[in-house]
């Protein structure tokens, strides 16, 4: 017992002469799985038009191999799921009670699909190259920092097949309004909140080796949104 406190005492001390600052993954993380059951009414609101039209412009056939990154509450990977009963659907979100949920649901609802939904970070992926023919990401990349938003966009590209479809859809900046408010709430809780990158996507992604194919935005409950669709 004493030998455990001194261990407790030892780690604490380190840690707080080390000063390492706590990632922003890990209040992302925390704070995404607190309001995992309140989650769905921010789809329902703001991006339950943008998932339609993302999956319209995917490409997303019958049959193939999908994987969807930062799947939420799971609204979008519903959608991917109902539109691929022959083939496998493969998620993940960073926070396992929202990878829990999206699973449960969606074998409760398609249970005859081959689906799988764990909690992964998407800086680091446990898939072998060229393992998708279609790789799908909404609303994820304004919580990583710059630096993760390379790492986590060479992973798409490590694990989609060539020629396979890469789909993101981000908060798009062309609403000066809205831009205003969500740069205030951003500032206020930048682990949920994130900010804005949308103009800088078609450059972030081309120089990850992906060639942009289409764009096209949509806006709902004055929420706006870009669906972008590039290809490996
Ligand atoms: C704004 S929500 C979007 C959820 C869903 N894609 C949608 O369209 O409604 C962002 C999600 O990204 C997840 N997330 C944040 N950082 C992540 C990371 N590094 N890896 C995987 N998921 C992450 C959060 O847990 C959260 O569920």
């Amino acid at each position: 017992m004493s030998l455990l406190k001194n261990l407790d005492y030892e780690v604490v001390t380190t840690v707080k002469r080390d000063r390492l600052p706590q990632t922003i993954a890990a209040r992302t993380k925390r704070v995404y799985d607190i309001l995992s059951t309140v989650y769905p009414l921010s789809t329902y609101f703001f991006h339950s038009k943008a998932h339609k039209l993302a999956l319209q412009m995917s490409g997303i056939e019958d049959g193939m191999r999908v994987l969807e990154i930062a799947t939420g509450s799971g609204e979008m990977f519903r959608r991917l799921v109902k539109a691929n009963r022959a083939g496998e659907t493969v998620g993940f979100d960073l926070s396992p009670k929202m990878a829990a949920r999206t699973l449960k649901q969606v074998r409760r609802d398609f249970p005859a699909s081959r689906t799988q939904c764990h909690a992964v970070d998407a800086r680091y992926l446990p898939f072998a190259e060229h393992s998708f023919d279609a790789v799908v990401c909404c609303y994820l990349l304004e919580l990583l920092s710059q630096e993760d938003i390379v790492l986590a966009l060479q992973e798409f590209h490590r694990v989609l097949r060539p020629k396979g479809t890469f789909t993101l859809v981000c908060i798009g900046q062309n609403a000066g309004a809205f831009n205003r408010v969500y740069r205030v709430a951003g500032s206020l809780a930048p682990a949920f909140w994130g900010r804005q990158v949308d103009e800088r996507v078609p450059q972030m992604v081309r120089a990850c080796s992906f060639r942009m194919r289409d764009w096209r935005q949509v806006r709902q409950s004055g929420y706006p949104s870009r669906v972008f669709v590039a290809e490996k």
